[in-house]
């Protein structure tokens, strides 16, 4: 009788987390339901989620990239492999998820690289949070051009010094004569490691009303 009782204890027990379990998706949907009604035409969550990836993705593609061309040719190297070829990456890696990445900033290198509208608002939003040491978050917003786009914080690391630190400092003289020969109107330097140095701006091809 004794282990009746334990055995039908033991039950309710279990059953008790179950449902405890089996009404977490309600709260969830409910949370959903709730953020679709604040952005009935997409799902930020996917995109953010999306943009994530693939920022971090071409991120690593151009990092073993520089670190092939470094081993063998150096930091000129470097200079050159990034001026030939750092759209044709930031392009087919593009075509590749169906979205056009960039890499824009506040301070340029390559003109080309010029904000448009809406990451210049992103830049400036991030650059008061910058000043205010807030931390900054991805944003996912429509553009003007009607498509969805995928905005995040590009951080300058340590390593990144060498060719956006201070020039005759820890960018090496040689270097920066050879940035300057191929980007005259150069803006890119001056950067302190933490420092904001630019932003992602992914958009998205699949989803637009023009
Ligand atoms: C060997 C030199 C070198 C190093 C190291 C380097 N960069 Fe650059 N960076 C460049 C060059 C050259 C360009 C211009 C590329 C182009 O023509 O689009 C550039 C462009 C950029 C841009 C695009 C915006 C612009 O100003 O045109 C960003 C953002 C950027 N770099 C961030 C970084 C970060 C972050 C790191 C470290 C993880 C880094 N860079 C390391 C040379 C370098």
């Amino acid at each position: 009788m004794r282990k009746i009782l334990w055995i039908t204890a033991l039950i309710v027990t279990l059953s008790a987390c179950q449902n405890d379990t089996k009404q977490q998706p309600k709260e969830e949907a409910g949370k959903a339901q709730k953020t679709k009604a604040a952005t009935p035409d997409f799902d930020h969550k996917a995109y953010k989620m999306k943009g994530m990836i693939i920022a971090k993705n071409t991120f690593k593609v151009f990092k073993s990239n520089i670190q092939a061309v470094a081993s063998k040719e150096g930091l000129p190297g470097v200079v050159n492999f990034c001026h030939d070829n750092a759209k044709k990456l930031a392009d087919s890696l593009g075509k590749v998820h169906n979205v056009v990445i960039k890499r824009t900033s506040h301070k340029l290198r390559n003109g080309k690289n010029e904000p448009d509208p809406g990451s210049k608002a992103v830049l400036e939003d991030y650059l008061k949070l910058q000043e205010n040491h807030t931390s900054m978050e991805p944003v996912v917003k429509k553009g003007a051009d009607g498509y969805v786009h995928f905005y995040a914080p590009i951080k300058l690391k340590k390593e990144c010094l060498k060719c956006h630190g201070t020039p005759g400092k820890e960018i090496p003289e040689g270097i920066y004569k050879l940035i300057k020969t191929k980007y005259p109107n150069d803006e890119a330097t001056g950067f302190k490691e933490g420092d904001l140095r630019g932003i992602w701006d992914i958009k998205f091809l699949d989803m637009a009303d023009k």
